[in-house]
Order: C-alpha cells, then sequence, then structure tokens
C-alpha cells in the first residue's frame, strides 16, 4: 500500500479523505458502492481509501418520459400531432399527409425505436415518409428525441417492433 502513495497529492488527498471519515462518524454517504468504512471502534484503514478519485460513471441514460418531454411535445408536436397525439393539431388538416396518430398501436408497432427516432431527428423525408414530417435534430438533443419516442410508446400503450 505504501508503495501507492508516492507524491505529495496523493498522501494529501489520503490525509484529507482520513479526516473527513474521523470527521464524519462513518456517515460517508459517498462511500456507496466502495467497500465498507471503518465502524467507530475499528481504526480506518487506509488501504480502503481509493488514492485514485474514481470518478461517478453516470448509469446508462434510459432517457425516461419527463415534464420536459411532454411540454416539448406540447410545444413542437402538437400543432400537428394533436395535444393527446391523436392526430389532429392545429395543423393536421393543412399537411398534405395526415400526421400520424400517436395513439393508433396498430401501425406504431410495426416500428422500431429506432425508426422513430430516426424520423423525428432526420425529418420525415429521411424516414421514407411525408416531407411535412419536420426534422427536428437542429432543435432538440439526442436524449429528448429518445424520450419522445418513449412518451409516443405511452401514448400508443405498445411496445416496438
Ligand atoms: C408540421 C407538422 C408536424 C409537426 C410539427 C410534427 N410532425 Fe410528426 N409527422 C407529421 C406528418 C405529416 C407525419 C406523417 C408522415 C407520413 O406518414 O408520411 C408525421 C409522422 C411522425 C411520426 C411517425 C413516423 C413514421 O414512422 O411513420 C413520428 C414518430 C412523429 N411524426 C413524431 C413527431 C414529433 C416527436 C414531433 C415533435 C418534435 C413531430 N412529429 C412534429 C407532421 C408533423
Amino acid at each position: 500500500m505504501t508503495g501507492r502513495i508516492r507524491n505529495h497529492k496523493s498522501l494529501k488527498a489520503v490525509l484529507l479523505a482520513l479526516a473527513l471519515v474521523l470527521g464524519a462518524c462513518g456517515e460517508d454517504k459517498q462511500s456507496a458502492g466502495r467497500p465498507r468504512p471503518p465502524t467507530e471502534n475499528e481504526p480506518p484503514v487506509v488501504a480502503t481509501v481509493p488514492v485514485e478519485p474514481v470518478p461517478q460513471t453516470p448509469a446508462p441514460k434510459a432517457h425516461p418520459v419527463t415534464a420536459k418531454t411532454k411540454e416539448t411535445y406540447q410545444w413542437y408536436c402538437a400543432q400537428c400531432h394533436g395535444v393527446k397525439g391523436k392526430g389532429n393539431g392545429i395543423n393536421a388538416p393543412h399537411t398534405a399527409v395526415p400526421p400520424r396518430d400517436h395513439t393508433k398501436a396498430a401501425y406504431l408497432e410495426t416500428r422500431s425505436d429506432e425508426q422513430l427516432f430516426h424520423v423525428i431527428k432526420f425529418g420525415g423525408l429521411a424516414g421514407g415518409r411525408a416531407p411535412c414530417m419536420p426534422r427536428w435534430g437542429h432543435t432538440l438533443d439526442d436524449d429528448m428525441i429518445h424520450s419522445l419516442v418513449n412518451y409516443i410508446r405511452e401514448l400508443c400503450h405498445c411496445e416496438a417492433l
């Protein structure tokens, strides 16, 4: 172990971590997932203090449907697809091809999430669909588009192909 504490920086980090462990009465919330912290009767074992700070690796994003997703849908999509996704938005009568009804499972079940993502990001034309479905890749980031796909799955109560 001592071989790992080579320079002042890491020694400082260890001392600081030690002081934190001692000062925090073992209530160290940051230690989740790391080796068990020392109990009160047990002197802190230096080996349990990571010398290198472990960066918090974010869990793989699940793109949950949030209030922001629904707000985005109302703001950008409802004008054509309707407030409830039924394809009856205020612009629907004026598109050459009717906006897709996002509550219709029969159709949406035949499409994969990747296909829906692609059409939303790059527009109808890019996915072999009508050009009056605009492309949103310049306006919305990928995370938002993924969560919109999940929202459409909620609207249709259906699974991806
Ligand atoms: C200007 C009107 C308009 C707006 C705004 C619009 N769409 Fe569309 N969308 C359409 C039309 C029209 C179609 C049908 C295209 C077709 O069937 O060829 C469509 C189709 C789709 C489809 C089905 C693609 C497929 O595989 O058939 C999805 C998913 C979709 N839109 C998502 C969205 C989302 C999400 C938004 C908001 C970010 C949005 N649309 C905004 C007009 C619009």
